[in-house]
């Protein structure tokens, strides 16, 4: 059975209200991102609890419409291929539910099958030592996508961004061997208005005392 939409209490506060908001936007407005808004995301992001206050994140900018698409067409090459190797049967399904298109498609032909013609696409890394980068990076991009909602922006986190690694495009983004990207986090203005999804809302279990041991 469907739940129903979760809906914020009454006049919830302002961070409240930007949770509720932010959507996963995947159609952005041909313009730019200004370089300060760019940078408040990313310090809201800095802000993000971390494990052992490591601050493992490291931030790899890229604000250029052509080098963009470029990454995003290995990159879909890179994850079609790794699906292919792990035995996945449908690829082409399979890659097309990942990329969140909902038709048929041929992604080479696509101008930006991966990062959804963002003006910004921010990689975040992490030291490959540091067994709570996952956790870390998860915080560190919702501060930011929530940030970014806050000034105007739209995001989208996009976990398909760890397949860069295995492009020839990699060394362009300078990041040393002892990093790994764990994920990706688009910024721009948005062009779309995505429908709420449902939340399930099934999952709280209240423990009581009386339950026993
Ligand atoms: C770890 C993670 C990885 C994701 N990777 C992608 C991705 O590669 N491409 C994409 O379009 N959306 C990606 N998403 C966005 C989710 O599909 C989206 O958050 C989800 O459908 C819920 O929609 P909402 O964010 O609008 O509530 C990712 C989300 C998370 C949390």
């Amino acid at each position: 059975m469907k739940s129903a939409i979760l809906t914020p209490v009454k006049e919830p506060a302002e961070t409240i209200r930007i949770i509720y908001e932010r959507r996963a936007v995947r159609k952005y407005k041909n313009k730019p991102v200004e370089r300060d808004l760019i940078q408040e995301v990313i310090d809201a992001g800095r802000m993000a609890p971390s494990a052992i206050n490591k601050q493992p994140w490291k931030f790899y900018v890229l604000t250029e419409k052509e080098m963009i698409r470029s990454f995003s067409k290995e990159i879909a090459a890179v994850a079609i291929k790794e699906f292919s190797r792990s035995g996945i049967r449908n690829i082409v399904k399979t890659a097309s539910h990942l990329l969140h298109f909902s038709h048929g498609f041929d992604f080479r032909a696509m101008e930006d099958p991966v990062f959804h013609g963002a003006p910004v696409v921010i990689f975040i890394t992490a030291p490959r030592d540091n067994e709570w980068a996952p956790l870390d990076i998860g915080m560190c991009a919702q501060n930011m996508m929530l940030a970014a909602k806050a000034v105007g922006l739209d995001s989208c986190p996009v976990g398909f961004a760890k397949f860069v690694g295995n492009t020839k495009l990699y060394p362009r983004l300078t990041v040393p061997d002892s990093e790994e990207v764990f994920l990706s986090v688009i910024l721009g203005y948005g062009d779309e208005h995505p429908e709420i999804h449902d939340r399930r809302k099934n999952n709280v279990i209240f423990i009581h005392e009386s339950s026993g041991y």
